[in-house]
């Protein structure tokens, strides 16, 4: 029996762990709340099965940023942390670790077909597989022949996921929530999930609980992914964080549609980080910038640093209503945007009726967008129109009574 590293495990890392050495199933479903500790207990896992025996094990995740900034991340934390990571083995072209034993992990993404498509593997893990399509999961389990694990927040209401995989023999269900890993997390951070119960039911089911969505009344509904970046007049939308991302969006406009790329979603940037951020990120100076105008210094230091940045109209629903004019086109890689925006909802209150502001949680990339487009637009945009939030065109006309003329 091999000696496998002493780790700081949480219960879904221990339930993964027992449920995979139990020879009835093959698929380990790992549903969650959000920051539950899924992505890294399976990581952990998978470090300890190639440690185990010689295997081969793919990881894929939607998109290349989401694998770099997500699971490979996480794995390099894990293996420092058990002290066997060798820079060496990893490389970091092909993304592929190779072990002492022979094991290998790879990581790839789903759009890099050739990878889909490719030699099979012992173990697969997917990562958020509910950004997966039906298809791209019937390729990389074909080709798999030990045992698979997916993770996923159940923010769809209809998915393959619940269709074909839930109700298969071999199927074990974990499902998780934030308390599940509260030894892990920072006290600000449960706080933030847990502030959710009073901010609107639906997302405190999803993210909160780890339950699937319930028909969610969402903000926009004209959104595709696309291959296209923004391209031709370039605008800007930053929205500050600390605890929370701060967001940059680069962002175009072709007509009715909007093009966007992000650029940042990063945790704990101080405004200098973020002012050396910009000089790399921002080639060209003179572009406009909106920034969240609730912090007015940060502005105003940016602006000292020579970038042409304004000050947002932050009314959120004419705000919201002049962006639901357009189809909003995200660069695939855009993954925190894309996510974020897929999941933007109204608020409901306790009886269940919307009400008019949206749910404040995970809306850093679509407030960003919102600081640029809606206050960008209305200066320039002339052709799409002026927004007066109160005035519905359509019930103007048919309160009037022409009779009377
Ligand atoms: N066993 C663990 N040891 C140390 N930290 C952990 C452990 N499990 C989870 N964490 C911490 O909790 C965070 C959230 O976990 P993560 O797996 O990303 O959540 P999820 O994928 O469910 O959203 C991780 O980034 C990591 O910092
Ligand atoms: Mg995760």
């Amino acid at each position: 029996m091999i000696e496998l590293p002493k780790i700081k495990a949480s219960p879904v890392y221990l339930a993964n762990w027992y449920y995979f050495h139990q020879p009835q199933y093959k698929i380990f479903v790992n549903q969650g709340g959000t920051r539950s500790g899924k992505t890294f207990s399976i990581t952990q896992n998978l470090i300890n099965l190639a440690l185990e025996k010689m295997r081969t094990i793919s990881v894929v995740s939607v998109t290349h940023s989401h694998l770099k900034r997500g699971v490979i991340r996480d794995f390099k934390v894990i293996m420092n942390d058990w002290n066997i990571f060798n820079e060496n083995s990893f490389n970091k072209t092909d993304l592929i670790y190779q072990f002492p034993n022979g094991s290998i992990i790879e990581f790839f993404s789903a759009d890099n077909s050739a990878k889909l498509r490719g030699s099979g593997r012992d173990i697969l893990f997917i990562n958020e597989a509910n950004l997966l399509s039906y298809d791209e999961w019937k390729q990389l389990t074909l080709r798999t022949r030990e045992k698979i694990f997916i993770d996923y927040n159940p923010v769809d209401e209809f998915s393959w996921i619940y269709e074909k995989v839930l109700p298969r023999e071999d199927c074990c269900f974990i499902q998780s929530c934030y308390l599940d890993n509260k030894q892990f997390l920072p006290a600000e951070q449960i706080e933030e999930i847990e502030r959710l119960r009073e901010e609107d039911e639906n997302y405190w089911q999803v993210f909160g609980l780890g339950n699937v969505a319930h028909s969610t009344d969402l903000i926009y509904n004209k959104i595709s992914v696309t291959n296209q970046l923004p391209f031709g007049e370039i605008i800007y939308g930053i929205d500050f964080g600390f605890n929370n991302p701060t967001t940059l969006l680069q962002i175009s406009r072709d007509g009715n549609e909007i093009f966007i790329n992000e650029l940042l979603y990063e945790r704990r940037l101080t405004n200098s980080d973020l002012i050396e951020q910009l000089e790399i990120l921002i080639p060209n100076k003179f572009d406009c910038i909106y920034a969240d105008s609730a912090e007015p210094q940060r502005i105003e230091e940016i602006h000292q640093s020579g970038f042409n940045i304004y000050s947002s109209d932050k009314s959120v629903k004419a705000g919201i209503d002049y962006c639901q004019r357009f189809k909003i086109n995200i660069y695939k890689e855009s993954i925190n945007t894309i996510k974020e925006l897929r999941t933007y909802k109204w608020k409901q209150d306790k009886n269940g009726n919307k009400v008019d502001e949206p749910v404040k949680f995970n809306d850093h990339a679509c407030d960003a967008m919102r600081y640029a487009v809606f206050t960008h637009g209305q200066k320039y945009w002339s052709d799409i129109g002026m927004v007066f939030p109160n005035i519905h065109l359509n019930k103007i006309n048919k309160k009037t009574n022409y009779d009377n003329y």
